[in-house]
């Protein structure tokens, strides 16, 4: 009777504690739904993001989540719209729904006749959905007679930054404070942009130390300015981050229609805070892709020592982790069933 007792408090004990056995397979087979294709080159592509040369199946329809990849160089380039527009994808990030593109610095230069037409070039960008990121990214401007905007391409609004200085010796180098490189930081929901740099006077005392100005939007850690750059802008092919996330409706609104809605199996749903649409997110406990049905797999906290504060053996459960506690319970249920003989 006390034995037949005790292994029924076994039994339920280690019937609430089964170690669970998730699904993970490769990292990146996770990202892509089967027979798609998963990279371009270094990147990887994640669902709702697929190759323009894989079935629609394996991607949104939008315009925006194809990825146009360039086989002919070793090793290939991804480029977000067609490769005439020549902006490259970097990295898509689908836990925080960032994309980093590679662009261009505009510049705007000068020689002893006045300006440079065949030096100067301004950049500008159009992206449909994906608006920049306002938290990730700057506007810089370098140079010592620059003047230099961040337009809106529908001339609803404009921003920037200024910096004069006669002489490199009062540039601070290292420091991106006003002598030499000005910066700014960029608003929400902004799609597009026009630079535009200009100069007071033509740079013309300033032309051996400083004949060009030079201004871009790119990743914030990813430029330090060095006296250097006045002279010869040594940045190239600056790192933008965008955001991105699913159509133009709220979380509320999409989760009428079950047909159209992407949130799957353990995931919560988040509207965008930059630009439109919502965003799936695992659930804490959970790590993937939560736009691929399974995509969301339990974490292993035991395998990592920085997400349990098990002493003793760890077990993981689905969605969190317990400690191996049935030999140490039942000792107790020993001795307690002794007490009572
Ligand atoms: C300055 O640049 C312009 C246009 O690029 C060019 O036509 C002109 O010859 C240049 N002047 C000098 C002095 O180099
Ligand atoms: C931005 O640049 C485009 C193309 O260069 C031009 O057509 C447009 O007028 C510019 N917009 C503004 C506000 O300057
Ligand atoms: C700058 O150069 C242009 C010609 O390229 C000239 O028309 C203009 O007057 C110059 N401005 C100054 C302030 O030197
Ligand atoms: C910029 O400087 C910081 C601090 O000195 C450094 O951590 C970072 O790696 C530098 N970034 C680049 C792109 O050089
Ligand atoms: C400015 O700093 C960079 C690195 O931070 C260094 O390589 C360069 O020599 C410095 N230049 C001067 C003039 O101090
Ligand atoms: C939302 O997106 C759909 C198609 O994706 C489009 O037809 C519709 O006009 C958009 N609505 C708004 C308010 O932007
Ligand atoms: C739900 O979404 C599906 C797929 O996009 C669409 O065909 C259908 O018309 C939508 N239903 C409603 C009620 O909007
Ligand atoms: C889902 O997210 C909302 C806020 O976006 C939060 O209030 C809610 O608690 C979350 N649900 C779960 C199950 O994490």
């Amino acid at each position: 009777m006390v034995i037949h007792d005790l292994l029924l408090k076994v039994v339920v004990l280690g019937a609430l504690l089964v170690p669970f056995h998730n699904y993970k397979a490769e990292a990146d087979d996770l990202m892509t739904k089967p027979g798609c294709r998963s990279s371009c080159g270094h990147l990887v592509i994640p669902y709702p993001f697929g190759s323009s040369d894989s079935s629609s199946d394996c991607r949104i329809d939008r315009p925006s989540f194809i990825v146009y990849c360039d086989d002919s160089v070793d090793p290939p380039v991804p480029y977000l719209t067609d490769k005439s527009i020549n902006l490259q994808i970097r990295d898509i990030f689908v836990e925080s729904h960032e994309m980093r593109l590679i662009f261009w610095t505009g510049q705007d230069c000068y020689n002893s006749s006045g300006y440079d037409r065949s030096l100067s070039n301004y950049p500008w960008i159009s992206l449909p959905e994906f608006p920049f990121s306002s938290t990730k990214n700057k506007f810089t401007a370098v140079g010592c007679d620059t003047l230099a905007a961040f337009q809106d391409r529908l001339g609803r609004f404009s921003f920037g930054c200024m910096s004069l200085c006669s002489s490199d010796l009062d540039v601070i180098n290292g420091s991106c404070s006003g002598i030499g490189c000005c910066e700014t930081s960029i608003p929400r929901n902004t799609f597009n942009y026009n630079i535009s740099i200009m100069s007071f006077s033509n740079h013309s005392n300033i032309l051996d130390f400083n004949p060009c100005s030079y201004a871009f939007v790119a990743e914030i850690g990813s430029y330090n300015f060095s006296v250097g750059d006045i002279k010869q802008l040594k940045f190239k092919d600056p790192p933008l981050v965008v955001d991105w996330a699913i159509g133009n409706q709220t979380c509320e609104e999409a989760k009428k229609n079950s047909t159209s809605y992407m949130c799957k199996k353990n995931t919560n749903c988040t509207d965008a805070e930059n630009g439109f649409g919502y965003k799936c997110v695992c659930l804490q406990g959970y790590q993937g892709n939560p736009y691929l049905e399974n995509g969301c797999y339990d974490i292993d906290e035991c395998a990592d020592p920085t997400l349990n504060q098990c002493e003793v053996k760890c077990l993981n459960i689905e969605g969190s982790y317990a400690q191996r506690v049935i030999t140490v319970m039942v000792r107790r249920v020993m001795e307690m069933d002794k007490d009572a003989l």
